[in-house]
């Protein structure tokens, strides 16, 4: 069964057949919404929704160990997290879909790890390639049935928020080498692999970073919310033809 944590973006799964609905409990609490399962086209698909029912979840109060933990109890092998962000690069213009392929983690003071508080012996997870290699191209493949365009590969800069950044913060993310910026990607993807999860991440661009664009005063937010609507309808399109992949 495959997973798909929807962001900002996308508050439900468009497409599910919803058979049911359930609210779980972990050893780490509630995760931040009831798991709605359901199937696209016949393939049994798990939606989870990060920020919760109402988007009232701030991207650092997230339960992401509650989340993975849920995920993985039931089962699921394959996690599909989409995800908003801000454009670095100057050829992710608002609209593009992008697939990740490196992570530079700016986050704290969130819970990012499983070992804590236990009596297992640590393991230092290797986290070289920090998305799932075969997920990864099992999207890209998915996008290239589908017709949509997608970018393969860039760097995902995982800030704190909830506040967006500024200009001098984004020059030294670009500096850094990230592509992207967004504030949800860790610890999802750490904590996926601590667990074993096959793990990978859709990105849609909802936004120029600050300072990029033409605006050097403020993120024109107004368009955001239009912005993401159109491009879930090409992240529907992409996982539609993933499922059967
Ligand atoms: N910055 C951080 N996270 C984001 C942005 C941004 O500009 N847009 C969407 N998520």
């Amino acid at each position: 069964m495959i997973a798909v944590i929807g962001g900002s973006g996308m508050k439900q799964l468009p497409g599910l057949e919803v058979t049911h609905r359930q609210m779980m409990r972990t050893p780490y609490g509630e995760p931040s919404s009831p798991l709605i399962f359901g199937t696209i086209n016949g393939h049994e698909v798990v939606f989870l929704s990060r920020h919760g029912h109402g988007h009232t979840i701030a991207p650092h109060m997230v339960n992401y160990r509650a989340n993975i933990w849920a995920l993985c109890t039931l089962k699921v092998r394959c996690v599909i997290a989409v995800a908003s962000v801000g454009g670095i690069r100057a050829n992710l213009t608002p609209g593009t879909i992008i697939i990740p392929d490196q992570i530079i983690d700016y986050t704290y003071n969130r819970r990012f790890t499983y070992f804590e508080d236990t009596d297992r012996q640590v393991v230092h997870t290797d986290f070289t390639q920090p998305y799932c290699t075969d997920t990864r191209t099992r999207l890209l493949e998915s996008a290239r049935q589908a017709g949509e365009k997608i970018f393969d590969g860039g760097v995902y800069a995982a800030t704190q928020g909830p506040r967006l950044e500024t200009i001098a913060e984004i020059n030294r993310l670009e500096r850094d080498g990230a592509d992207m910026v967004g504030m949800t990607g860790m610890p999802e993807a750490i904590l996926a692999r601590e667990l074993g999860l096959s793990y990978a991440t859709i990105a849609t661009v909802a936004n120029y970073a600050a300072g990029r664009g033409d605006s050097q005063d403020s993120i024109p937010l107004q368009a955001v919310f239009a912005t993401l609507e159109k491009s879930m309808v090409n992240v529907r399109n992409i996982l539609n033809h993933l499922v059967k992949n």
